[in-house]
């Protein structure tokens, strides 16, 4: 394992009771738009499902006018050449635009924050697998020292591995204003961020939980009966 800092971030999906909460959802999805979009991609995800029950639940006119906000090339336009044309909301995100910025629709599922110890999975089975906590902890982690290494920059960050990463600060706090009012410290964006990435990782999430929930319900009350029919099975041999 990395000798990597990884805060224990609470979020509101987390537990066998946790649920999204779809205004941090919303504010996520602002700080995507307004800073990572500017490198970062969303391939997997369309823009029809920020409309989705357990996500963002965006209106489906403003699923629409934020769709309309993006340009993607359509190779069926133009004669079979291609061309750009305005996104819809069957269209999906674009595409990382910077080349080494990898595509950030599955990062919550692609990385784990909690290690070990010694390689038992104890920390995941307690914790959680921290994807989450490890992009808040990501975005909240640069020391502030950078160094230049075979032309590229690198930047110290306690939650990488390996301590240097080639993207740049991108949150300093107050770097969007939010309609809803909630801290825009730099703890409270990175988190909102992160929980927005675990939705695009996991849309089901609060339809998984449901489901478990009512199984374990279902399964509780027929352990009862079983219970009972043997007992009166055996009734008149005992
Ligand atoms: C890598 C998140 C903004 C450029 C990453 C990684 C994450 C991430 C989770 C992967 C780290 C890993 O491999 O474990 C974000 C978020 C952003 C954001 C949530 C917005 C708040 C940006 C911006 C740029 C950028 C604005 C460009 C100016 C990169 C690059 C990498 C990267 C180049 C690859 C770094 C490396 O491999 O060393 N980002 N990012 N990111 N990001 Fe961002």
């Amino acid at each position: 394992s990395y000798d990597t800092k990884i805060i224990d971030y609470d979020f509101p999906f987390e537990g066998p009771f946790g649920s999204y909460d779809q205004m941090q959802l919303q504010r996520g999805l602002q700080v995507y738009t307004e800073v990572c979009a500017a490198c970062h991609g969303l391939r997997y995800v369309a823009f029809r499902n920020l409309h989705d029950e357990g996500g963002p639940g965006l209106p489906e006119d403003q699923v629409a006018a934020y769709a309309d906000f993006y340009e993607i090339w359509d190779p069926t336009l133009f004669d079979g050449e291609g061309d750009f044309r305005a996104a819809t909301p069957n269209d999906k995100f674009p595409q990382s635009s910077l080349s080494n910025a990898p595509d950030l629709s599955l990062m919550a599922k692609a990385r784990a924050g909690f290690h070990g110890p010694y390689g038992t999975g104890i920390s995941q089975f307690i914790n959680g697998m921290g994807g989450p906590e490890y992009i808040a902890s990501l975005l909240t982690g640069y020391t502030g020292e950078d160094k230049e290494e075979a032309g590229v920059i690198l930047y110290e960050n306690t939650a990488y591995p390996g301590g240097w990463i080639a993207m740049a600060p991108p949150l300093y706090g107050d770097d969007v204003i939010y309609a809803d009012d909630a801290p825009t410290d730099i703890d409270s964006v990175s988190k909102d961020v992160a929980a927005f990435l675990m939705w695009t990782a996991e849309p089901k999430l609060n339809q998984r939980k449901q489901a478990g929930l009512t199984g374990v319900i279902f399964l509780s009350v027929l352990a009862v009966l079983l219970y009972l029919t043997n007992k009166r099975l055996w009734a008149p041999i005992k």
